[in-house]
């Protein structure tokens, strides 16, 4: 059966998933759709159904309405209608108090990953992160470029060495960050990532930010913020404020918050225009202000 879902509605269903671990509810079965169908007939939705859950379809179905509706200002990832199955599933590294450890369940279970056509479009290796597993600042950019290809690691050409400059300008380190990507392997060309690439790769950043439960996220560009936020606006008018973000699908501490989410452009833009320099530099101090960061530094040359 084709999987057709609404995104609003597989958000809304990414979010009840996330809602039923944080209740300690991890088993999930399918049935057929009755007559009239839980939600619309022959969606992903209408066929998986929580154990813990009312079985009351009309009730299911108002319910995630009105978390689609309550949920207008708040960030939540989109989730591919194929990796329902994926969100569901409980993870390696559920209950695992150190960081670092699950990151390494992560990455264990992201294996030679080949889940989207990235893996047979040149890659040479993936790209998973790289920082302090308990970093309360994470950058997220698009994806590997030719240099990050090669090395394995996030942001290590030339965009990387600005973003360096950028995270020294804060008064950290890039040791002290944690540095991702939307897609964890190198598009051919450096062209942007297809949505369905991303909404492939998303629940491991998920996983990832889970784990690391950051204060605050940085979304490098239009990519990293289109994708973080599930929303299609326009740099321009993304930057300039925070949006609280937890990671969907994903189940999280509760003692952690969630983190805020801030957009700003791209190292490699910023490159091509270093007139948006300024700009960005009141994006970090934004971010360094929430996070109690004094530096007397001026914005990366
Ligand atoms: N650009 C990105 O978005 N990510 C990298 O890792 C490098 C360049």
């Amino acid at each position: 059966m084709a999987l057709t879902l609404d995104p609003e509605l597989r958000r809304a269903l990414a979010e009840r998933v996330r809602y039923c671990h944080e209740m300690g509810i991890y088993d999930f079965y399918r049935r057929e759709p009755g007559p009239a169908g839980l939600m619309e007939s022959g969606s992903a939705a209408s066929e998986i159904v929580s154990a813990g859950l009312p079985s009351a379809s009309t009730v299911l179905r108002s319910e995630l309405r009105e978390e689609i509706s309550a949920r207008k200002s708040v960030a939540v990832p989109s989730i591919a209608e194929g990796n329902i199955l994926e969100i569901v599933s409980p993870k390696a590294e559920y209950g695992v108090a150190d960081p670092a450890a699950a990151l390494k369940l992560i990455r264990e279970d992201l294996g030679d990953c080949t889940r989207c056509k990235l893996h047979q479009q040149g890659r040479k290796q993936i790209v998973f992160g790289v920082g302090n597993p308990r970093a309360e600042l994470m950058f997220v950019g698009e994806g590997p470029g030719a240099d990050e290809d090669t090395q394995g690691e996030p942001f290590v050409g030339r965009a990387g060495q600005l973003l360096n400059n950028m995270i020294k300008a804060m008064g950290l380190q890039r040791e002290d960050v944690y540095i991702a990507n939307i897609v964890k392997c190198r598009p051919p060309g450096n062209r942007t990532p297809e949505p369905d690439e991303c909404e492939t790769c998303s629940p491991f950043l998920m996983r990832q930010i889970a784990a690391i439960k950051p204060k605050v996220v940085v979304a490098l560009g239009a990519t990293a913020a289109k994708n973080l936020l599930a929303m299609n606006s326009s740099l321009g008018d993304l930057r300039g404020r925070f949006y609280d973000f937890k990671p969907a699908g994903s189940l999280v501490d509760s003692s952690w918050p969630g983190a805020r989410l801030a957009v700003t452009y791209h190292p490699a833009y910023l490159l091509r225009d270093p007139r948006q320099k300024g700009e960005a530099w009141k994006d970090l101090q934004m971010v360094m202000k929430y996070l109690g960061i004094e530096s007397p530094k001026k914005a990366a040359e």
